[in-house]
């Protein structure tokens, strides 16, 4: 319901109001407004949570999913999946503070960079899950979602919606300062890095590296269980369900390499650039295959 209010106030807001910068960074107007920000400085983090951290459109969702299945399996609770996504940046100032009552583990996720993230993520040391895709297919999947929802404003024309990304001049702001940040975190024994690649090539290996990580032990059976319902087909089957009406803006194709459906070759050379002088020779860009 308070998604469906956003969606509405959204339907009521020209495209041009509805990002504002911060510190130099681009957010949603309706989801994170200043007072939000402001607030999530005092979140306390704590040793036992589940924090997922993802750049825009690099597999956040599949990954809450996922590790909601583990949970249950591991803990033998039902959680139901809760009303939206547990995204810290779009709580309101009220609800930031009830998190303080949620019982344990808590399951709380980020899009945003690190140096603005509730430092207590840091200090508190509870385990950080940070997923990253290949910037070509996240630029694509950000595109199409800009188009789909009413929040953000249309990406429309492809042209510009590729150089604004190249520029960090979208929502979160930059892939690469994103990316840069996580890799001087990668040795953080309390920090994880997946790839939305390694994923999709196993995803059983996967559901078992989260499940150590974060210490929620699984069977054999357990593991393939899970990544069996959590492949795109089963994910998309279940979206009605698991999103409602949003499914379709969650769910769109889910494949590594569809950039090639949407990039001209003069796009490609200049994201390989791009790429080149700011991940090369990192551990994470050698890991974002494209
Ligand atoms: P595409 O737009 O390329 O299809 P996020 O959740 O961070 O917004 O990321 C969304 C991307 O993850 C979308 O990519 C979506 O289709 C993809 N996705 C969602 N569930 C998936 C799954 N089970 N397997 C593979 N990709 C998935």
């Amino acid at each position: 319901s308070e998604m469906k209010s956003r969606m509405e106030r959204a339907a009521k807001m020209k495209d041009e109001d509805k990002l504002y910068k911060r510190e130099g960074i681009l957010y949603s107007t309706i989801l994170s407004p200043p007072e939000t920000l402001d607030k999530l400085k005092e979140l306390e983090a704590r040793e036992d949570d589940l924090i997922l951290v993802a750049y825009p459109k690099c597999g956040f969702n599949w990954m809450v999913a996922v590790l909601r299945k583990i949970l249950n399996a591991s803990t033998g609770k039902n959680e139901k999946p809760p009303e939206r996504p547990p995204m810290v940046e779009f709580l309101p100032p009220d609800v930031q503070e009830k998190l303080a009552e949620m019982p344990p583990r808590r399951l709380l996720g980020t899009h945003l960079h690190p140096d603005n993230i509730p430092p207590s993520f840091f200090t508190k040391k509870p385990k950080i899950l940070v997923v990253f895709r290949n910037p070509k297919d996240t630029l694509v999947s950000y595109y199409h979602f800009m188009n789909k929802n009413p929040v953000l404003p249309s990406a429309e024309p492809w042209d510009k919606f590729f150089s604004d990304f190249m520029a960090g001049e979208v929502a979160w702001g930059s892939y690469f300062d994103h990316a840069l940040a996580w890799e001087k975190r990668l040795d953080d024994p309390n920090v994880m890095i997946m790839t939305y690649e390694e994923l999709k090539q196993n995803l059983p290996e996967g559901v078992k590296k989260l499940s150590e990580f974060f210490s929620l032990p699984l069977t054999d059976e357990q593991v393939s269980s899970i990544a069996g319902e959590s492949t795109f087909s089963a994910m998309l089957e279940n979206s009605q369900k698991s999103h409602g009406n949003f499914g379709s803006i969650f769910f769109r194709k889910g494949e590594v390499g569809d950039w090639k459906n949407n990039f001209s070759d003069a796009q490609s050379k200049q994201m390989d650039e791009l790429f080149q002088a700011k991940l090369a020779g990192t551990k994470l860009g050698a890991r974002l295959k494209y």
